[in-house]
């Protein structure tokens, strides 16, 4: 282990992705070409840091970061060669910075790790302006290489295909076929497809769902609202996947994104009931930070966010605000430990900056692909929107 991590007691209860953070200090000794060096990087609170702030440097209160290299004393102890430091970071301090800055507490961290341990390297911004500007350029070009998270270059694609659905019940008949159109859209190239099992059935049937699980050869999510009945089925169907949503009967589409917060207990049993089973639990929500802790409390796999305001802003500034909050909740909700989704009023035209994310793993988009295939065809329309999402 060339970083040792430790976390101090008293930060025990905030909600820190140790694993993201530990791989990133490892990461960032490879990318110094120091992988075989050892440091030391202790993640405190504002009042164990301001005791070293004070014992050390004779300065009153709490600071962000403190890098210590390791230095051989007069009386004779000599460090060994490999062992570059300690870094100390306030995590307390971190957390009002990233508010501040309107940035996650993670991202903040690791701006903050990587300042320390650059310290640790040799760089000292204090020492002339050349040297900041020097300094200033690794720390930005090291924070690029660190968060590339996704594990695929693009995000997925999953087609919704709900709205075969509804064409096939406007006249109560069996066409067209929902599970037919999913395996177009998986020749076509979808990484997975969606149906939505509303408790009114105004369009996905139950015995779509039951063929779907079938014949879907890539991933079958099943969104749902979480009320018995639907949970039971999807127990019975076993879908690769569930995403709870709120459902109101009278709306045309999933108006707003599931308030998990005023939920939880609710929705807590049910992701309790379905990990029993092995299915991981998605929940739709509004980009909001809180929703993200709330998802993270009951133990959420997946967020999906909603891109619904996004996808109707009417003016570029509204747009461009919408499009922020979905950028900063994936990251906070990444790096919370969550995975994460997006969807809801996807096109053609809007998708390419959401599928730039890279935070975002799947993209769910239904309404914007069923609409183009009765012009152009359904495989057609999936491979459209797969060009879309991966030109980036
Ligand atoms: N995600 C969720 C949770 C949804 O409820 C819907 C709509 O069914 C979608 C994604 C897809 O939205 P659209 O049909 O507008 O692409």
């Amino acid at each position: 282990m060339p970083v040792h991590c430790t976390w101090s007691p008293k930060i025990a209860s905030l909600p820190l992705n140790r694993k993201l953070l530990g791989q990133r200090c490892d990461m960032l000794l490879h990318l110094l070409g120091l992988a075989r060096a050892e440091v030391s990087v202790v993640f405190l609170d504002d009042a164990e840091m301001a005791a070293y702030n004070e014992k050390y440097r004779k300065q009153q209160g709490p600071t962000n970061v403190l890098s210590f290299p390791a230095v051989s004393h007069d009386d004779g102890f000599v460090v060994p060669e490999n062992e570059l430091g300690d870094v100390l970071i306030s995590v307390d301090t971190a957390r009002r910075e990233a508010v501040g800055q309107n940035t996650s507490l993670h991202h903040r961290l690791t701006e903050l790790i990587i300042h320390g341990m650059l310290h640790l390297a040799g760089y000292d911004h204090e020492r002339s302006e050349a040297e900041a500007m020097r300094m200033w350029k690794e720390e930005n070009l090291l924070l690029q290489k660190l968060q590339q998270p996704r594990s695929v270059a693009m995000p997925y694609l999953a087609i919704n295909v709900d709205h075969v659905a509804t064409i096939r019940q406007a006249r109560g008949g069996s066409e067209p076929d929902p599970v037919l159109a999913a395996s177009l859209c998986e020749l076509a190239g979808a990484d997975g497809i969606v149906v939505h099992l509303r408790e009114d059935r105004r369009h996905i049937q139950d015995r779509d769902v039951l063929l779907l699980r079938q014949t879907v050869k890539t991933r079958l999510n099943l969104e749902m609202a979480n009320v018995p009945e639907i949970v039971d089925i999807a127990l019975e169907v076993m879908p690769d996947m569930i995403t709870l949503v709120p459902e109101k009967r009278k709306e045309l589409t999933t108006e707003g994104g599931l308030d998990v917060l005023a939920n939880a207990k609710k929705v807590g049993k049910t992701i309790a009931k379905m990990r029993k089973a092995g299915i991981p639990v998605s929940l739709f929500i509004d980009p909001d930070a809180a929703q993200v802790q709330a998802a993270l409390d009951v133990s959420a796999t997946f967020v999906e966010l909603h891109t619904g305001r996004y996808c109707e802003a009417r003016t570029m500034e509204e747009q461009d605000r919408e499009f922020r909050l979905i950028e900063q909740t994936a990251e906070l909700a990444y790096e919370s430990g969550l995975r994460v989704n997006a969807g809801h009023g996807l096109d053609y035209r809007n998708v390419h900056p959401i599928a730039a994310l890279p935070f975002i793993e799947e993209l769910s988009i239904g309404h914007a692909v069923i609409s183009r295939a009765v012009l152009v065809g359904l495989e057609n329309a999936v491979r459209e929107m797969l060009a879309a999402v991966r030109t980036i």
